[in-house]
């Protein structure tokens, strides 16, 4: 009878909202405006969230609800995405062209969402037309439960460091090179916080810090150190890893690592650096970690890092493993799903490639350049609304040598609980990102050369990270499993912008014909429509 009466209140509550009654709620306005800002010392024109750049850091706590009034004052349409927040059952709030109509000019919509049985470092950023390149990206921290144990000594206290590249030029002029067909130029700089060498971290001698860093940059992979200090990894994405300890640790385009840092070395001001990775010049940015009571400065030489070594980042990605003990948001070990035992039910084989189509450049997965179509993808499965989108559009494995690529909308169909083995087939010869909304997955191997079905005997099957963002190094390829539990239309992309936006970019449609607010949720009352589905308003 108890049970049963349980059963009927959650009904009730989970028909109504996502969030149960205990779970807190935080409210955000935020004004998106241009400004004018000076991060490389010349003005230029930044994408601001109330006034400020980078935009305000949310501070949540594993099962916030959180609700954010965006308003676009700008002269364009505008989403931002919450990257690695999952948005269980509801890809409604998950911000991509693909799931959201965007937001006009000189209007406002409300995101809505929990930060369900999650924990770690993350960020949010805009998705439309390259404004991550003018600002309008932040930094999103999701802290422990009270009733949750973390598998390392408490910080004292913590630090959020956004670190990325910058072009001093506009971001309307950026995108116009992309639309003409041109790849964009080198970046000025790097920054740290919005600033390329004054940003100032102060803390006690003695005591330990969570230092969190996200890169948060259009295209170039980071090398982070601090001088005189180790760094202790102990979470990626939201998974607790096996507590090691580097010297300096790389950071690819999208991805978010927390280290423990003990202000052990004598009172005084030490280099925090980040330099780029894989670049013909290095662009460096630094910070400064300030022991509290020292008056100098930082200085000496800064500490080195690698520059263009492939070996030394493969390794170290190599090296970073889960902790199978630890538990992560939940207080059950992070170990107990063991992903290496689960069948595979579909492998997909995904090669990006450069292209020339219509004599502009543009970038394919498996000969495929994603075009975003009018109507939000979403809104087209949701209503039925045919012709907008066809499922497996896109080749499972890559196509024969000599397959043109041609534009279109990728679409992959999937069943909800399918386990799924994605490589990431990675021909050329630069490094790249890649970024799946709504799931983590298990990172099961890095490997130079063309993945074959012989190469699944090198995968770790027992503790690969679930993270949110895996790297592809050079003429390699990168593998993870992962479990389509979250119901809804979620966007594959590559996380360094221009190839997103010139089409490296796809879509999995997880889903079963049930319909039930216990796999998905309603459409939002607020939703926005365009595109074939406006008359639906
Ligand atoms: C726009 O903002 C107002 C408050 O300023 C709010 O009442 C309204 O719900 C918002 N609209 C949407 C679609 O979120
Ligand atoms: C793994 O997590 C446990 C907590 O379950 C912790 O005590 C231990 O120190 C961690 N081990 C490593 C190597 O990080």
């Amino acid at each position: 009878m108890k049970i049963s009466l349980a059963l009927a209140f959650l009904g009730i509550f989970g028909a109504l909202s996502v969030a149960v009654a205990e779970d807190r709620y935080q409210f955000f306005t935020w004004e998106v405006t241009y400004g004018t800002i000076y991060p490389l010392g010349v003005p230029q024109q930044g994408i601001l969230i109330n006034g400020q750049f980078p935009g305000p850091r949310i501070d949540g706590i594993t099962n916030d609800n959180i609700v954010v009034n965006v308003i676009n004052k700008l002269d364009e349409k505008f989403l931002i995405t919450w990257n690695g927040i999952k948005q269980r059952r509801t890809s409604w709030q998950d911000g991509v062209l693909g799931t959201n109509c965007p937001i006009p000019p000189k209007s406002n919509w409300t995101y809505k969402f929990q930060l369900k049985d999650q924990i770690g470092t993350y960020t949010y950023f805009p998705s439309t037309k390259l404004h991550r390149a003018a600002g309008g990206f932040g930094a999103l921290n999701i802290a422990q439960r009270s009733v949750i144990d973390i598998p390392y000594p408490a910080p004292d206290a913590e630090f959020t460091l956004l670190v990325g590249d910058w072009y001093k030029t506009n971001h309307k002029v950026l995108r116009r090179l992309l639309d003409y067909g041109k790849k964009l130029p080198s970046p000025d700089g790097l920054l740290i916080n919005g600033q390329r060498d004054s940003a100032v971290f102060t803390g006690q001698a003695g005591k330990r810090y969570k230092i969190r860093v996200s890169n948060v940059g259009l295209s170039t992979s980071i090398n982070f150190r601090i001088q005189g200090h180790t760094l202790k990894v102990i979470e990626v994405e939201g998974a607790h890893t096996l507590q090691d300890t580097y010297d300096s640790f790389d950071i690819h385009v999208g991805q978010s690592v927390a280290f423990l840092v003990t202000l052990n070395q004598g009172v005084n001001a030490y280099y925090i650096v980040a330099s780029s990775r894989f670049t013909p010049n290095v662009l460096t940015a630094t910070a400064t970690l300030q022991y509290a009571g020292s008056g100098s400065k930082a200085s000496g030489p800064l500490p080195v890092g690698p520059t263009t070594d492939v070996d030394w980042s493969l390794k170290q990605a190599r090296s970073v493993r889960l902790n199978l003990t630890a538990n992560a948001a939940r207080p059950n070990p992070q170990g107990s799903f063991h992903y290496g035992t689960i069948p595979v039910v579909r492998t997909l084989v995904l090669a990006n490639s450069e292209e020339h189509i219509n004599g502009k450049l543009r970038y394919a997965v498996n000969k495929i350049s994603h075009i975003n179509p009018l109507t939000a993808l979403k809104l087209a499965d949701w209503f039925n609304i045919p012709k907008v989108f066809s499922l497996n559009s896109i080749p499972d494995v890559p196509p024969p040598a000599g397959t043109p690529a041609k534009l279109g909308t990728s679409v992959v169909g999937l069943t909800l609980h399918d386990f799924v083995e994605i490589i990431f087939q990675n021909n050329e010869d630069t490094i790249q990102s890649w970024h799946m909304d709504g799931s983590s997955f298990y990172v099961v191997g890095y490997e130079y050369g063309v993945w074959k079905p012989d190469s699944r005997k090198t995968y770790n099957l027992a503790d690969g990270v679930p993270r949110y963002t895996v790297q592809v190094y050079p003429k390699s390829w990168s593998a993870i499993l992962v479990s389509l539990d979250n119901k809804g239309m979620w966007n594959l992309r590559s996380a360094i912008l221009p190839r997103q936006y010139l089409g490296q970019e796809l879509y999995l449609r997880v889903w079963n014909n049930e319909k039930s607010l216990y796999t998905e949720a309603n459409i939002p009352n607020n939703a926005l429509f365009c595109g074939l589905a406006k008359h639906l308003h």
